[in-house]
């Protein structure tokens, strides 16, 4: 059965936004805890890397499901890794940093996961904005594929910021280096052992005359 692929689509988008949705609710009622900035911007980053490594699953999912439909949701998962980061930041820029540049910076240069952080963020914008069909077309399908490889580099940032910052209990941390290893270590592989190209398809017979059989008699 083909899947009703406008549908999933905004299924996808829909979804990719409840937790947001739901952060904002909590926050409007005073239900984050006891340091709401803290849980809001490590939610948010969470959320990101989740994302991150979502993005990176497709192009597998879709090779080894054959859901090549699946593709075009991949856009949507990295701009809303994309915006989980931005929100990400921004919450740490506004109510931690209260919209201090210096005080941002300072803090940067005391725990040097921001800045590995930062890093994730500054290589995810380039990619968001060339995340367009027009920007596709303008750059060229092989030198945007090229660009979007960063990717890998954004969600390997985002890994080591969350190892950098954490202090005691790594489990986290280290599923998302794992998945990400995985993901990485499949693509090389797929890299220097790509799928047999696939048989030319048959030209179809042309519709308008019923399949000629060699005229012999002619
Ligand atoms: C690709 C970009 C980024 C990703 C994927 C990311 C991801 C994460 C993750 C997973 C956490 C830990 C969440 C937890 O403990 O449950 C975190 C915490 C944090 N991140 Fe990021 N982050 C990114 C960029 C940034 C940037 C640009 C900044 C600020 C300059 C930043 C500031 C912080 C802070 C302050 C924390 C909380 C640390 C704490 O609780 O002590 N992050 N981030």
């Amino acid at each position: 059965m083909t899947p009703d692929i406008p549908f999933i689509k905004r299924l996808v988008l829909l979804n990719c936004a409840v937790p947001a949705v739901l952060l904002a609710w909590d926050a409007a009622r005073g239900n984050l805890g006891a340091n709401p900035v803290n849980f809001a911007i490590r939610t948010t980053g969470m959320l990101s890397l989740i994302f991150l490594v979502l993005t990176l699953l497709v192009t597998p999912l879709v090779r080894l499901a054959h859901w090549n439909w699946f593709t075009q949701n991949r856009r949507v998962l990295g701009l809303y890794a994309f915006f989980y980061a931005l929100a990400h930041f921004l919450i740490f820029f506004t109510l931690d940093r209260e919209l201090s540049v210096s005080g941002t910076l300072s803090e940067m240069s005391l725990r040097p996961y921001l800045a590995v952080g930062t890093l994730g963020l500054v290589i995810m914008v380039p990619l968001a904005v060339t995340s367009t069909n027009r920007m596709i077309q303008r750059l060229g399908t092989s030198r945007w594929k090229q660009l979007h490889r960063l990717t890998y580099v954004a969600a390997i940032a985002g890994v080591v910021h969350y190892f950098m910052l954490v202090k005691a209990d790594l489990r986290w941390p280290l599923a998302f280096a794992g998945a990400l290893a995985v993901l990485l270590g499949w693509r090389l592989y797929t890299a220097f052992n790509p799928p047999p190209a696939k048989p030319p398809a048959s030209p179809r017979p042309s519709p308008r005359r019923p399949t000629a059989v060699p005229d012999s008699s002619v």
